[in-house]
């Protein structure tokens, strides 16, 4: 089957999509029967187009060599917009990788409103419209019947919602508990077994490309109160905004709390958390001194974590998932492989 994509950002996530594509063409075809083509790459300058699907390779050597999109020869177009691509050529599916924006959600708003209303299906990595318009985004897609799969915004390679939705089906998830941020588990992590000042063990988050842009982000906890939120909403069956959603970061753990922490034989994590309390959901978003046998204490580094707690099936916890740009790039390719999977 062929499925002709709207890629919008060409950031590292973008790029490592289209990296991954070219890598996994051939297991595609013959493990899963999908060709997927990318008729249109958009960026902030223009796209490069082409009904018939771009030829990658060419793509990438082009973006490797710092061209932008709008200046591929032979398909670049200046100026063209994801929404004229969306309105103006035919596509199947919108991958959505514009940087997370959670004040206004744009321009990734735009585009995925402008896809699922053209009854396209959309898998996103940015969280911005999910987190401000998740009633409005979710009514949009039954309208039109289309999926709209959000693993890359909940954690990426970790399958947060695979597992709460999928694994965990006919259970009541009371509780979910995860490390859902590899930024700040790495600088915790650094602070704790090395000693590593905050600030180094940032510079070295920000190099490996696992940090957001802006980082702050990911400090102040605001990347991992967007993913509990999500997750709450998805697998607990909330409604919450983020204005539900008490939020601190790492930036007050001090070395002396790490040290008072390792005293007391406890490992501070960034958790965030959703809970079922009489019949209501709440969610909150903290660093906690978790003892050394709770199921999120040995995440390590980068990694990352989600445990639930539930009625039938007792304590379900699943770790790893690399994050950084390929797993993200990957968990936007799980989703498109399950979207046509049915
Ligand atoms: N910056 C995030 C992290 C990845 O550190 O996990 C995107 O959500």
């Amino acid at each position: 089957m062929d499925v002709r994509i709207v890629i919008c950002g060409m950031g590292r996530v973008g790029q490592a999509f289209v990296g991954l594509l070219i890598q996994k063409d051939k297991d595609l075809k013959e493990r899963y029967g999908l060709n997927l083509k990318i008729v249109v790459a958009v960026d902030i300058g223009g796209a490069a187009v082409s009904p018939a699907g771009l030829p990658l390779e060419e793509l990438m050597a082009h973006l490797k060599k710092g061209g932008r999109v709008e200046e591929m020869p032979g398909f670049g177009k200046k100026g063209f917009s994801g929404k004229e691509a969306l309105s103006l050529v035919p596509a199947d599916l919108l991958v959505e990788t514009t940087p997370t924006n959670i004040k206004d959600g744009e321009p990734a708003l735009t585009h995925m409103r402008t896809a699922l209303s053209q009854g396209r299906h959309v898998v996103t990595a940015a969280k911005g419209p999910m987190v401000l318009r998740y009633n409005e985004m979710k009514t949009l897609a039954e309208k039109s019947k289309v999926k709209l799969m959000i693993s890359a915004a909940t954690a990426a390679a970790l399958p947060t919602l695979d597992v709460g939705l999928t694994c965990l089906a006919g259970t009541e998830v009371l509780t979910a508990e995860g490390i859902l941020n590899g930024t700040t588990n790495y600088i915790l992590t650094r602070m704790y077994e090395d000693g590593c000042p905050y600030a180094e063990a940032l510079a070295e988050a920000q190099k490996m490309g696992v940090a957001e842009p802006d980082p702050s982000l990911d400090v102040e906890g605001r990347d991992t109160a967007n993913k509990i939120l999500l997750i709450a909403n998805e697998v607990l069956g909330a409604r919450l905004s983020l204005n539900d959603i008490p939020v601190e970061g790492i930036t007050k753990v001090t070395p002396e709390d790490i040290q008072k922490a390792k005293k007391d034989r406890k490992v501070i994590k960034l958790i965030g958390k959703a809970e079922k309390k009489d019949g209501k959901v709440e969610a909150s978003v903290a660093p906690m001194a978790l003892p050394k046998d709770h199921p999120l204490a040995s995440v390590r580094g980068t990694e990352k974590a989600i445990s639930y707690l539930t009625d039938t099936m007792d304590r379900v916890t699943v770790s790893g998932g690399k994050s950084n740009p390929l797993g993200a790039a990957a968990a936007l390719l799980k989703d498109i492989i399950r979207i046509y999977q049915g």
